[in-house]
């Protein structure tokens, strides 16, 4: 053995001692052996087998092949190794202190929290936002259960390090929570009187609604209390439901919230998530509520017929316990936790239909009807606020303006065509618009005219054409009466029938209800084939297509019934519909004629189109006398029963019966319909 390779043992073997006292894994005892190991060569190759190596420079250790080499290798990966196992050691240790002293902190806050928990001493040392709300809530007036809440989550509060994420969601809860007007009430006006003017000062007409106010406004006087009035403003689009609300909030002296309902899916919107969830808010009551600052504000729930429901909950069901005067008293948020008085709160709702609403919450509200606007009341709208209003809005006096009455009413049958006045105030607008632009450029001053004649320059040519009654009587071509949610509206309904295969085409964007009312038309003329004189196979050798026109207005309901049904009659006997009559009703497979809805709208629609006849179901007496107490139409009503009095009304002449000897007709051809006028 020579020298160096001595040497190199021993250095290899100091090397690996450092390493065995570093490396808890292995035993000390090794150590001794190695040490009698007197083969250089051995020696090498076992200390290589306690090194964590990779397999390649294990390999390069057993490749070198001379001693000294062997040596040197694994004196170098000793190095390397030591020099790992250091660093490991310093961070370890950096990482354990710092724990410690975590621990520690803790340690010293818990026990200095319960020395002071035991000698009742609290102000020093907290942190001065836990005193700031301590403030708060001692301050502000709240309920003893919302007082005790309160307290509580403070409680939590000041356990916690400020920083942690819950910590966060406290306060925020605790700032609703002590924010929310428990107490706070604006003090409403009762001058019946007062009350009446402005209303009146506000809009047009609207009998029943502002009749409606002014008893709600007696009982209040009398009692004090709401009594749980909640009204429901139904109809169509512009007839002013949004904004008579607002004046009601007005005239009361109330301050006034509006929130849609449209295309609410979530039963959270309404009342809150419950905090646990990650930003968890209250419901749009709730927040409307603190937004507004008092507890008897007027709450406008617009488009209450809007609302829609699926996976997430129903709305619906959270808005009963907001509405039902059973229940508001103590309104639960799932945010909040405490009940919240609602009871104070003056609701109204608003929808464009009565039906989509749903049932409970129908019950428990005050439906007004307001349906379309008359020529007339359009008249008066224009004349006494519209005008006005918009004049103000764009800066001109009512002095250098002047409306012909020819001028507003061409604007009504001609450039609108609605049951409310949305539109009509849109085309007001841009008529002025125009005017004050004029005046401006040429610095004129003076008085402008508005006639009839005026218009085209100012809107363009007319959009509708009034009195859109047919021209003359049509095979196949029938009006019905139809009601949108922009009012009422007559529809021609045309039937043509082709040589083919007893197909039935329906087109025009028919809702289900429509297409089932359209084959239960079919049925009824088809038992009525041998009365009407009509081939009693017709149906097997003919293609027949009904339409609809207008296609880009869903229609849908089964009141065009008896309108398919006459189109059907006068198509197959190819006997013409008189042009001037109109007609509304549901038709059963026997011929009955059944009730429809909306029959006021489509009064008025039916006016608009100049048409002198209108066959309307029986049964609908009673509406059409209340409606001819409030506004006289001058149109000749037929009420009728049978599908047979309606044909016989509407064709322009009788079906020939067919003559068959051995199988008499089933049905009287035809029966005089009840007449009114
Ligand atoms: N009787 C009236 N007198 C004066 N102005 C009216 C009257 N009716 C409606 N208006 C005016 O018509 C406009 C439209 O009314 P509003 O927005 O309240 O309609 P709406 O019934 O809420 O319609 P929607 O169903 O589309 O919400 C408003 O500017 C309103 O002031
Ligand atoms: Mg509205």
């Amino acid at each position: 053995m020579t020298v160096e390779v001595e040497a190199s043992i021993r250095m290899i073997i100091q090397q690996f001692e450092k390493y065995v006292k570093l490396n808890k894994r292995i035993p000390p005892e090794t150590l001794m052996s190695i040490i009698n190991i007197d083969n250089p060569g051995r020696l090498a190759d076992l200390i290589a087998s306690y090194l964590t190596l990779k397999v390649d420079e294990k390999q390069s250790i057993l490749e070198a092949v001379t001693v000294q080499m062997r040596l040197k290798k694994l004196s170098q990966f000793l190095d390397k190794e030591i020099e790992v196992l250091e660093v490991e050691k310093k961070l370890q240790g950096k990482v354990r202190r710092q724990i410690e002293k975590v621990q520690k902190e803790y340690y010293l806050k818990e026990k200095l929290r319960a020395i002071q928990d035991e000698l009742g001493e609290e102000e020093e040392g907290v942190p001065p936002e836990i005193g700031e709300y301590r403030k708060k809530i001692a301050r502000t007036k709240l309920p003893p259960e919302v007082k005790e809440k309160a307290t509580k989550e403070l409680e939590r509060l000041s356990k916690m390090p400020s920083m942690a994420a819950e910590a966060t969601v406290i306060r925020t809860y605790l700032d609703w929570l002590i924010d929310l007007p428990w107490h706070k009430k604006t003090k409403s006006k009762l001058d019946m009187a007062e009350v009446e003017k402005i209303l009146n000062e506000d809009h047009y007409g609207l009998k029943k609604v502002k009749e409606r106010i002014l008893e709600y406004f007696a009982v209040l006087q009398l009692t004090g209390k709401i009594g749980g009035t909640i009204l429901c403003l139904i109809g169509p689009p512009g007839v002013g439901k949004t904004s008579i609300a607002s004046s009601i909030a007005r005239a009361m002296g109330r301050k006034f919230i509006r929130v849609s309902l449209g295309g609410m899916r979530d039963e959270a919107e309404i009342r809150g998530h419950r905090r646990t969830y990650v930003g968890s808010l209250p419901g749009r009551i709730i927040q409307s509520i603190s937004k507004v600052g008092v507890s008897n504000p007027v709450f406008l729930l617009d488009e209450i017929d809007k609302l829609g429901s699926d996976f997430r909950g129903d709305p619906g069901a959270a808005l009963l316990e907001v509405l039902d005067p059973e229940q508001n008293k103590t309104f639960s948020d799932h945010y909040m936790e405490v009940p919240f008085d609602l009871s104070d709160v003056f609701f109204i709702t608003t929808a464009n239909t009565y039906d989509p609403i749903p049932r409970p919450l129908k019950d428990r509200m005050e439906i007004i009807d307001m349906s379309g606007y008359t020529e007339e009341e359009k008249m008066g709208i224009l004349k006494g606020y519209l005008i006005p209003k918009e004049l103000k809005n764009h800066g001109l006096k009512a002095e250098q303006i002047e409306f012909k009455d020819d001028a507003l009413m061409s604007i009504l049958r001609e450039y609108t065509k609605e049951a409310g006045v949305r539109s009509v105030e849109r085309t007001v607008a841009t008529i002025l618009r125009k005017i004050a632009t004029v005046l401006i450029k040429n610095k004129k001053e003076g008085k402008v005219t508005v006639k009839s004649s005026d218009l085209q320059e100012y809107l363009g040519a007319p959009k509708y054409r009034y009195g859109i009654a047919e021209e003359k009587d049509q095979i196949g071509a029938a009006t019905g009466l139809v009601w949108t949610e922009v009012g009422g509206d007559t529809v021609p309904i045309e039937v043509s029938v082709m040589k083919g295969r007893g197909n039935l085409t329906l087109t025009g964007q028919l809702g289900d209800v429509m297409q089932e009312s359209a084959k239960a038309a079919m049925s009824c003329i088809r038992s009525r084939a041998d009365a009407l004189g009509i081939d009693e196979d017709f149906y097997r050798k003919t293609d027949i297509h009904i339409h609809v026109p207008e296609g880009a207005v869903p229609k849908d309901g089964p009141s065009a019934g008896i309108t398919i049904a006459t189109a059907l009659a006068s198509a197959l006997t190819q006997i013409p519909i008189r042009h001037d009559v109109a007609m509304t009703g549901e038709i059963t497979l026997l011929g009955k004629v059944l009730p429809i809805g909306g029959l006021k709208e489509k009064l008025l629609a039916a006016r608009r189109a100049g048409i002198n006849d209108v066959i309307l179901p029986e049964e609908n007496k009673k509406d059409l006398d209340e409606i001819q107490q409030e506004i006289p139409i001058d149109i000749k009503f037929h009420l009728v029963k049978e599908i047979d009095e309606v044909l016989n009304v509407a064709l322009a002449k009788k079906p020939q019966q067919k003559q068959k000897t051995d199988n008499p007709p089933k049905y009287p051809p035809s029966v005089e319909g009840q007449m009114l006028s």
